[in-house]
């Protein structure tokens, strides 16, 4: 059985006599999907930039997605972006990765090389979460006190990137400590990195938080005392969406006055990708402005 395309958007293809080109293929890859903002992303880009191609959202459980790529690649698509639950399996499919996909064990960019024909895979959450905080929000990272929540897929992908632009400290919490102390000690060598639980016991406030874990899912909000934050502490949901995250309802009542959620992060992402697969980088900020004007998320 086919994959399932449940949302399409397109932009025309270029005209070759009175035969129109057919407009390269690509998609989002995950279970949910319908929700995704993808497909509106990469169509604002491809308008932009004047690219053909046409970005769809393919919903795809655990089971079925090894065929599912294979078949995407196989009737000639160019690209999939992987989401939430994928980003970790879909390693195991690619003949390729880049350094920075690999140490974070997970993906969520594929495309396949023209000359050798190998599936490849590449991580731009990191970037786009980077490119967001420091190009969008003019945070600065360096020397600041930096708190991640959670250690899970979404945590692992962003790792790398944060450290690299030197806090100070970089502590990672999660609801088991196991997780995050694992993370800490394949990151030690990188940076100030630390492991606590997520009760975070005589932490002194942080400048950064940054929200990675799947509580939000459910509506929940991971148990954090209210003293890690100060008005000028910057909270950053990694998720986007209509209304504000509980984690962001608890910040806000928390006294932070620079919230933000990742719909800035989402794009930027996207733009990496874009590059990727081709060659160009869009502007991002008047697709920012588009999809909040549109109302479709904050
Ligand atoms: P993702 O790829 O979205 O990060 P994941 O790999 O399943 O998904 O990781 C989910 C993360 O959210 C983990 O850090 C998880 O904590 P555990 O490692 O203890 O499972 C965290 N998480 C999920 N639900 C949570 C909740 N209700 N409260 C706190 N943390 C939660």
């Amino acid at each position: 059985m086919p994959a399932r395309d449940v949302a399409a958007a397109g932009v025309s293809g270029t005209q070759t006599g009175t035969t129109p080109a057919a407009p390269d293929r690509y998609a989002v890859i995950g279970h949910p999907v319908a929700h995704s903002l993808s497909p509106r992303i990469h169509t604002l880009f491809a308008r932009q930039t004047g690219q053909s191609l046409l970005y769809t959202a393919m919903d795809v459980t655990a089971g079925r997605l090894a065929p599912a790529v294979h078949e995407f690649f196989g009737r000639g698509g160019r690209g999939l972006n992987v989401t939430v639950p994928h980003k970790q399996a879909v390693m195991a499919l690619a003949d390729e990765a880049t350094g920075r996909a690999r140490r974070a064990g997970a993906a969520n960019t594929l495309w396949r090389d023209a000359a050798s024909g190998r599936l490849c895979a590449d991580t731009t959450d990191g970037v786009g979460l980077v490119r967001d905080l420091v190009d969008n929000l003019h945070i600065r990272i360096a020397a600041r006190r930096v708190l991640l929540l959670g250690a899970g897929g979404a945590a692992r992908g962003v790792l790398e990137p944060l450290l690299a632009c030197a806090p100070a400290v970089l502590l990672i919490a999660n609801r088991t400590l196991e997780r995050a102390a694992a993370l800490a000690a394949q990151w030690a060598g990188a940076g100030p990195v630390r492991a606590a639980p997520l009760e975070l016991p005589d932490e002194a406030p942080f400048d950064l938080i940054i929200h990675a874990t799947a509580a939000g899912l459910a509506d929940e909000m991971p148990p954090l005392p209210a003293r890690l934050v100060t008005p000028t502490t910057l909270c950053y949901d990694m998720t986007y969406g209509r209304r504000e995250s509980p984690f962001i309802r608890w910040a806000r009542h928390s006294g932070a006055q620079l919230c933000h959620m990742g719909l800035g992060m989402l794009v930027e992402q996207a733009a990496e990708s874009f590059r990727l697969w081709r060659g160009i980088r869009p502007q991002t900020a008047p697709v920012l402005a588009a999809l909040r004007a549109a109302g479709e998320a904050l």
